[in-house]
């Protein structure tokens, strides 16, 4: 099926979660049309577009997809949906195995079932090279310290199996708004909240610990550039730039003034020192780069979150 010149039809797996409603709005914006599968286990219908077409499923379950989906073609798939929590894969391995693994397998089956000739398996930059003194790119071997991470790169061999055009794109850590709260969810939208709600902000150990901060917008323009390329392969998308929390609370402090307060609490066990993708490969390759700097990204999120006026 030509990728140029009309709509595709696309199924967006976590559509209804922060990275996959922003990539549904993308599509939506751009005229295609949307079929999203979600069990809103970590997801949310008020963050869906209306104009897509939500499916309530759990893609572990590959008979109740079976069923949701029958019948229904597509172009392309965009699988979003995953278990997230770092900490909590160490808890419940076998969940984040069944879901992200298993999960991906059953997606992957589902694509060719559907029709679809094309993949973006949405991955992590952050949770899969481990350490990062030098900002990886994507020769680096993996080395994920986690389950979570473990699971990922064993998601990227099944893609990576399949007869599709696929494109693993290993996130760095994204940011933006609709971004969850919770301790795990980011804490850019941890921090912006406390501003909002003008309550101190806890930094963990000596601020030092450094991320590689990508805004959600930019995340989707990658995955909307990538489905009518025909790119293949592996591509981290990031800035190439380590922010420590330190300066994040200094960038913060430039758009919403100095925070509320500020708690100290002792470094939590087992986090990366540094953790930071380089993007170059995309640009090399003229899939796609970062365009949205820390700043700008930071005051869109906290206009879009409630924290700051009107522009
Ligand atoms: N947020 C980040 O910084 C970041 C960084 C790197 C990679 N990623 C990846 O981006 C993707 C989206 O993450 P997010 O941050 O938007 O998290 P999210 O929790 O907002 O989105 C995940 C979505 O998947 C859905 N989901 C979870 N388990 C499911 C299941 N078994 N069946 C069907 N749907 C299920 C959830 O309901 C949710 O809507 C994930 O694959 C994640 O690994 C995120």
């Amino acid at each position: 099926m030509s990728r140029v010149g009309r709509g595709l039809r696309v199924l967006v797996t976590g559509g209804a979660g922060f990275l996959g409603s922003h990539i549904v709005d993308a599509l939506v914006a751009r005229g295609d049309r949307v079929l999203v599968v979600d069990d809103l286990s970590t997801g949310d219908r008020a963050n869906l577009n209306e104009a897509a077409d939500l499916r309530v499923a759990d893609i572990s379950d590959m008979s109740g997809l079976g069923r949701v989906l029958a019948g229904d073609h597509v172009h392309a798939v965009v699988h979003c949906a995953a278990k997230t929590k770092v900490v909590e894969s160490m808890e419940r391995e076998d969940l984040y195995r069944r879901v992200i693994v298993e999960g991906t397998d059953n997606v992957v089956e589902l694509a060719r079932q559907m029709g679809a000739t094309d993949f973006i398996n949405i991955s992590t930059g952050g949770s899969i090279y481990g350490e990062t003194p030098v900002c990886a790119d994507e020769t680096v071997p993996v080395d994920p310290q986690s389950n979570y991470g473990r699971f990922k790169a064993q998601a990227e061999r099944v893609v990576a199996r399949s007869t599709l055009r696929s494109i693993t794109m290993r996130l760095a850590n994204i940011y933006g708004p609709r971004q969850r709260r919770d301790l795990e969810g980011g804490v850019i939208a941890i921090f912006i909240g406390c501003w909002k709600r003008r309550e101190p902000i806890t930094i963990f150990g000596d601020g030092g610990y450094q991320r590689d901060y990508v805004y959600v917008g930019d995340v989707a323009e990658a995955v909307m550039t990538a489905l009518r390329s025909d790119h293949e392969g592996t591509y981290n998308i990031g800035t190439g730039v380590a922010t420590s929390v330190n300066d994040l609370v200094s960038a913060l402090t430039a758009v919403l003034g100095p925070p509320p307060g500020v708690r100290r609490a002792p470094p939590r066990s087992a986090e990366l020192r540094r953790g930071c993708v380089d993007p170059s490969k995309a640009a090399r390759d003229r899939l796609w780069s970062p365009r949205t700097d820390l700043a700008e990204g930071l005051r869109m999120t906290a206009r879009a979150e409630g924290a700051l006026g009107p522009a």
